[in-house]
C-alpha cells in the first residue's frame, strides 16, 4: 500500500535509521565499537529522538484512543530500549551498539509493516495532519487545557533535551505535587497521556485541568504544581534554547 503523504517524512527518516543501523553494525564488525558508540550518541539526539517524540506525541496517544494499545505499547517499549542503549553509548559504553543496531532495524520494519499501516487505517485525518510541520513545539492541533488563565506558549527556538518517565497518580513524585519551579532558561511541558491533571501556576493566574492528549507550558522559574484528578498518566518534557544545548 502506498504511504499516506503525511507519513512520508517519518518513512524517509526510517530509511535513514536503517542506513545508520547498518553503518553502526559495520563499525562494530571492524572492531571500531568506540567510533560506533560516538556516532550513535550523536545521531540519536539529532535525528532519532525528535522522530520518536513525534510518534509518541501524536501517533501513540491517538492509537491508544483507537484501541490499538498493544501496537502503541510495543512502539513505546522499543523507544525506551533504544533510548537506554543510546544513553549508555553517550556515557562512553560501546558494548550495546550491536544490540542497538539490531533493535533499530527490527523497530523500523515493525513500524513500516504494522504501525504505519494501522495509523493509515485507523487514525483520523486531523491526527495525520498534525504530523505535518511538527517541530517539537506547541502544535495548534493539541488540546489546550481548559480552565482559568491562558497558558504561555513556547518560544520557537527551544528544543526538548530531556523527558521524565511516565508517572501515574501513585508514582507522581512529591516534588511535582509541591510548588516548584524549573531552572533559569528551562521551559517545561506537562503532557497528559491519559486521565486528567490539575495544573496550577498562580503567578500567571493559571488554574486549569489538562485532559488526555493536552499539555501545559511552564516558563523558566515560574512556580507551579500539579495534582492528579483520579487516574492519570503524565510526564514532563524539558526544553531550552538550541544555542544553550550541551554539545
Ligand atoms: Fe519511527
Ligand atoms: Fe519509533
Amino acid at each position: 500500500m502506498k504511504r499516506d503523504p503525511r507519513l512520508r517524512r517519518l518513512s524517509a527518516e526510517h530509511h535513514h535509521a536503517l542506513v545508520l543501523a547498518r553503518r553502526l553494525a559495520e563499525l562494530v564488525g571492524d572492531g571500531r565499537a568506540r567510533d560506533a558508540a560516538h556516532q550513535l550518541a550523536e545521531r540519536f539526539d539529532r535525528e532519532l529522538e525528535p522522530h520518536f517524540r513525534v510518534e509518541e506525541d501524536i501517533l501513540l496517544p491517538a492509537l491508544r484512543a483507537a484501541g490499538e494499545v498493544a501496537l502503541a505499547d510495543r512502539t513505546a517499549a522499543d523507544h525506551g530500549y533504544l533510548r537506554a542503549l543510546a544513553a549508555a553509548a553517550a556515557a562512553g559504553r560501546s558494548d550495546g551498539v550491536a544490540a542497538f543496531a539490531e533493535r533499530l532495524t527490527e523497530h523500523v520494519r515493525f513500524e513500516e509493516r504494522e504501525l504505519f499501516p494501522t495509523c493509515e487505517a485507523r487514525l483520523s485525518s486531523a491526527i495525520l495532519d498534525a504530523i505535518v510541520g511538527e517541530e517539537l513545539d506547541e502544535r495548534p492541533s493539541s488540546t489546550p487545557a481548559k480552565g482559568r488563565g491562558d497558558f504561555p506558549t513556547l518560544p520557537s527556538n527551544v528544543q526538548v533535551y530531556r523527558t521524565t518517565d511516565v508517572f501515574d497518580e501513585t508514582t507522581l513524585p512529591a516534588g511535582l505535587r509541591r510548588v516548584h519551579t524549573t531552572r533559569a532558561g528551562v521551559w517545561g511541558r506537562v503532557e497528559v497521556l491519559s486521565g486528567r491533571l490539575r495544573f496550577v501556576m498562580a503567578a500567571l493566574d493559571v488554574d486549569a485541568v489538562i485532559e488526555a492528549g493536552g499539555h501545559g507550558i511552564i516558563p523558566p522559574e515560574v512556580e507551579h504544581h500539579v495534582e492528579p484528578l483520579g487516574p492519570v498518566r503524565m510526564r514532563v518534557a524539558f526544553l531550552r534554547a538550541s544555542s544553550t544545548m550541551e554539545p
